[in-house]
């Protein structure tokens, strides 16, 4: 008897485990008429270790971005070594569904190895930011389809980042890694992507990057907008207005990174400046083992409310990336204070749909409706 019954309730919980995969309908399917859906992955998907953030990766999203691996740090980190295994494979991965893959990141002040970092003389600064675009882009030409060619070059006020780029080669960093990445695959996207976008002065500054490379006639085809958000900022006519000042500059418009922390805020820190950290304690980290209903509802009508306006835009909007599969894997666990347990994401731990899941698929079936 004991025999027959174990295969047999083996066989049941497969079928409920997948009959509970088909039934929640999927994001990039809801979502197909307005913009792509897209999601970040880290090694743990790419590798496909992670069997069940896979599935949920395959069912819900038609884009993806590497979280870490292609960053200079990783993919580059010493002048002749290229680590190209993973980002490879992320490639490969793509490609099975035929998703939209998003580079990211060929030119960024942080996690750029010492070597990069301590170059003064700009020809050689140059020379290595142009081997580094020809030699990742090149690899991926045809296959990646946009990247983020540079990453947070400004800071809050909408001034100049002082990186190493801005440092020794100027503000012309900018025009020339743009260039060099049009040379480098003529037919891929080309991105500017910062966080913080929504504030009007940071914004600022990123218009005026835009319009100089315009003027200039240098290819750029898209701004992503981070969506590095919380409960209560930013203000959902902030959001919309900047959806509405990038598109007027006649580019593509993109949300990447989305995510909405529902924890307490050291210093009511916003933003996503990877090098601020603080204390863990009891009182920053108030929900270790669930995450209380009020504040589950609370994260699905900011959910709703926010995407009612990607929808709105609809005809601008290319594609909104969330930061991350599910909540188990996000990088807000770690930042900006350290081992805390945060929910920002439409999956939960357990690769459950989450309310606010619910809210957003309800977002675009109403818009079905209208
Ligand atoms: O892989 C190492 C591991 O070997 C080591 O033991 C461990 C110890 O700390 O660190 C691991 O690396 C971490 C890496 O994530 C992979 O998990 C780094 O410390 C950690 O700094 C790194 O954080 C990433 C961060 O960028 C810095 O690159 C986050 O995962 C990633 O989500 C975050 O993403 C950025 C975007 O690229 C740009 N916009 C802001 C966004 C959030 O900061």
């Amino acid at each position: 008897m004991k025999k027959i019954f174990f295969p047999f309730l083996i066989l049941v919980l497969i079928g409920l485990h997948s009959c509970a995969q088909k039934q929640s309908g999927s994001l990039k399917q809801a979502y197909a008429p307005y913009f792509k859906i897209g999601t970040a992955l880290n090694a743990s998907h790419i590798e496909e270790g992670d069997y069940d953030g896979v599935l949920l990766v395959r069912k819900h999203f038609n884009a993806i971005t590497p979280e870490n691996v292609m960053k200079w740090e990783l993919i580059h980190p010493s002048p002749t070594q290229y680590n190209f295994a993973l980002p490879d494979a992320f490639v490969k991965f793509g490609q099975r569904d035929s998703m939209f893959m998003v580079g990211h990141t060929l030119v960024w002040h942080s996690q750029l190895p010492q070597w990069v970092q301590s170059i003064t003389d700009p020809v050689q600064l140059e020379q290595v930011m142009k081997e580094h675009i020809f030699q990742v882009m090149g690899r991926y030409k045809g296959k990646i389809h946009a990247w983020d060619v540079v990453n947070e070059a400004l800071n809050e006020d909408g001034s100049m980042r002082e990186s190493v780029f801005y440092k020794v080669l100027g503000p012309n960093y900018i025009a020339k890694a743009f260039t060099y990445a049009h040379q480098a695959d003529p037919n891929c996207k080309l991105y500017y992507n910062d966080y913080n976008m929504v504030v009007p002065a940071k914004r600022q500054g990123a218009i005026r990057i835009i319009k100089e490379l315009q003027a200039q006639g240098i290819p750029i085809h898209g701004v992503g907008m981070q969506g590095h958000w919380n409960l209560n900022w930013p203000s959902l006519q902030d959001i919309e207005q900047a959806i509405t000042d990038f598109a007027a500059l006649g580019i593509t418009v993109m949300v990447t990174e989305l995510d909405i922390t529902v924890l307490p805020n050291p210093w009511d820190l916003v933003g996503a400046d990877v090098n601020q950290q603080f204390q863990n304690s009891e009182k920053m980290n108030p929900y270790p083992n669930f995450l209380p209903d009020s504040v589950d509802i609370q994260l699905a009508k900011r959910y709703e409310d926010i995407f009612k306006i990607f929808i709105k835009h609809h005809t601008v909007i290319d594609r909104v990336s969330f930061w991350g599969v599910h909540d188990g894997v996000s990088w807000l666990n770690d930042w900006p204070i350290h081992g805390r347990t945060n929910y920002p994401l439409l999956f939960n731990r357990n690769y459950k749909p989450k309310r606010a899941f619910k809210t957003v698929m309800a977002v675009a079936k109403l818009q079905e409706t209208k």
